[in-house]
């Protein structure tokens, strides 16, 4: 059966129709009484990601309404687990896909806090407990598209990023959102190499920031999320290559000009300031027309045909209507 979400308007079908919602709900509080808080994410179709990998913790208790499979097919596999947190990009912690999970251990998670700032009417810092409360959680199963080739289908956790915009009242004169990560060389190892500038920062068009399926991300797996997956807060941005989801963030600047982000900066004529995942424009070093899915069996795995804007043309092509996505890429 398919809903139509009253948050977005848009239908999915619900993770709970995996598992009936009462069964689903009962399961997460067993398995958090057991501390197995993560196997309660999903029904037992999609147990795959279940391994024995340790945690890092609990979440604010999800909103029973909101679990959605956004966009991915119910038939498309959850990422395991151990795949979704050591094959990595965070370049604070090195630039192999195995040093995040390696290195991030030595990030300081907490205290932590959120600058607001720029062309609001209500800048300002806010805590990570403020902002975890700030709208109920919400799981949301997207499927994340990197430039290098690699695809993982992932059950995040958090709330759309329009809740806190609304919460700043941004001016009429914001048209775009920056976002910047931690920079902090005592604690990233590699924060001042020469890899890229730093901090780490990205951007999105103020009308993409707002949009429902923009996740601002505590967790995964039904739990906070893994320091080098971002921790303690990020974005999940499903229709754009993945490093558009800038990770651990400490400011969102909300400005009239086009954020300058850090791959812009490092290869203009590689990453636009767009990002959206399109099999049609090539990356000048290789095709974008095809993926594979990480825990699919590595480089053996088959590879399967890239989506235009990641499967998720038909909530969010129309925030592209009349632009020429091959300059705009
Ligand atoms: N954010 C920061 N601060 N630093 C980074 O190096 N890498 C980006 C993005 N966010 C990156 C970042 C890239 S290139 C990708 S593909 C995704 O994070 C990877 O997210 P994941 O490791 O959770 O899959």
């Amino acid at each position: 059966m398919l809903i139509k979400t009253q948050a977005d308007g848009f239908i999915h079908p619900l993770s709970s129709e995996i598992a009936p919602q009462q069964v689903y709900q009962e399961r997460r509080q067993v398995l958090q009484g057991l501390g197995l808080m993560g196997l309660a994410a999903m029904g037992a179709p999609q147990m795959a990601w279940a391994d024995t990998s340790p945690r890092p913790g609990q979440l604010p208790p999800l909103n029973a309404r909101a679990s959605t499979q956004a966009g991915a097919m119910a038939s498309e596999a959850l990422t395991p687990y151990k795949d979704a947190t050591s094959y990595n990009n965070f370049y604070e912690f090195g630039t192999d896909k195995s040093d995040p999970g390696r290195n991030a251990h030595t990030l300081k998670t907490s205290p932590w806090s959120l600058e607001i700032e720029g062309l609001v009417k209500k800048p300002g810092r806010m805590n990570l407990e403020d902002l975890l409360k700030l709208s109920p959680m919400e799981e949301r199963i997207y499927r994340m598209r990197c430039v290098e080739g690699w695809s993982m289908v992932l059950p995040w956790v958090g709330y759309s990023l329009a809740e806190l915009i609304n919460k700043v009242e941004p001016l009429g004169s914001a048209k775009f959102v920056e976002f910047v990560s931690l920079a902090d060389p005592k604690t990233m190892p590699y924060v001042g190499s020469r890899v890229l500038s730093w901090p780490y920062v990205e951007g999105l068009r103020l009308d993409e920031a707002m949009h429902p399926l923009t996740l601002l991300t505590f967790g995964m797996y039904g739990e906070v999320l893994p320091k080098q997956n971002g921790a303690p807060v990020r974005l999940s941005v499903p229709w754009k290559y993945g490093f558009k989801n800038a990770k651990s963030i400490v400011k969102i600047r909300f400005t009239d000009k086009q954020p300058l982000t850090a791959w812009n900066k490092a290869a203009a004529n590689e990453y636009g300031f767009y990002s959206n995942v399109n099999p049609n424009v090539d990356h000048p070093r290789w095709s974008q027309a095809s993926e594979r899915r990480i825990g699919d069996g590595g480089l053996f795995a088959k590879k399967q045909k890239t989506l235009m804007f990641n499967g998720y043309e038909a909530q969010v092509g129309q925030l592209y209507a009349g632009m020429d996505l091959t300059k705009n890429f």
